[in-house]
């Protein structure tokens, strides 16, 4: 199987950005922009704003996905959030694993883990992030480390769940920072990724999963990004606050 086959999903990752009247204004101009894309467009979008999204997005092509869910199904978990609660509210995706709840909030690939199977359980779609630091790099980790956080994240997803797998490719040194990694660095970070579900699940399953690239993508890089052949879309952060340069992205993966 090849990419033209894998269905490209282009996530917006807003971070801790926008109330809810921002969310519907936001999601309200994207709409007309995106409508009739040849891929998946999401929005994943703080908890507070879900139901603004869910509302907003009502009729449209646009998906909506939360930003972390907890392995728990209930109990003392102040500031948790279900995957059960997710599904209830309409939610369809959700990111974990972002190199941002690593570095700041403790995750661990034990963690990712744990989300990952709570969230495919509960019939989410996971858009699981790896990435490798700069000094990861420097040091020749980068396929070591994808592959390790990859396998980890995936320990006891069956072949059924991994159909609901996104893996997404962020080279922390390229969030938010204005450098993107180079499409041919994409290409082969994403390469690694997919080389480890292989080596779990098999060739074929390898070849069906949608493989994200995130890091500073955005209206002028896309289009060379998603052009690559292990590049199925992309996690976007700050170019999916604004509809104009988000559709722009999401017209390159249609078009990749
Ligand atoms: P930026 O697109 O702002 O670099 O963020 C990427 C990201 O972290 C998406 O999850």
């Amino acid at each position: 199987m090849k990419k033209s086959v894998r269905r490209a999903v282009i996530a917006g990752n807003w971070k801790m950005n926008n109330t809810p009247a921002q969310t519907t204004a936001l999601i309200n101009e994207m709409k007309p922009l995106v409508a009739g894309a040849d891929c998946d467009v999401v929005l994943c979008v703080p908890f507070v704003d879900i139901a603004a999204a869910v509302e907003a997005a009502k009729g449209s092509n646009i998906k909506i996905g939360a930003e972390n869910v907890h392995f728990k199904a209930s109990g003392a978990y102040t500031g948790e959030v279900s995957a059960d609660m997710l599904v209830a509210c309409g939610v369809e995706y959700v990111v974990i694993g972002h190199s941002e709840r690593r570095q700041y909030f403790g995750e661990t690939d034990q963690t990712v883990n744990l989300r990952s199977l709570a969230a495919l359980n509960a019939g989410l779609k996971a858009i699981i992030c790896v990435g490798e630091t700069l000094e990861q790099r420097e040091l020749g980790y980068t396929e070591t480390l994808l592959k390790y956080q990859t396998k980890m994240a995936l320990t006891g997803v069956t072949k059924e769940q991994l159909k609901n797998v996104i893996i997404a490719y962020e080279p922390v040194w390229a969030i938010g920072t204005g450098v993107t990694a180079t499409a041919d660095q994409a290409d082969e970070g994403n390469g690694f990724v997919r080389a480890a579900i292989a080596e779990a699940y098999g060739e074929e399953a390898a070849e069906a999963v949608t493989v994200q690239y995130g890091g500073s993508m955005n209206a002028k890089n896309a289009e060379e990004l998603v052009s690559k052949v292990n590049v199925d879309g992309g996690l976007i952060g700050g170019a999916s606050l604004k509809a104009a340069d988000f559709s722009v992205i999401v017209k390159a993966a249609s078009e990749g």
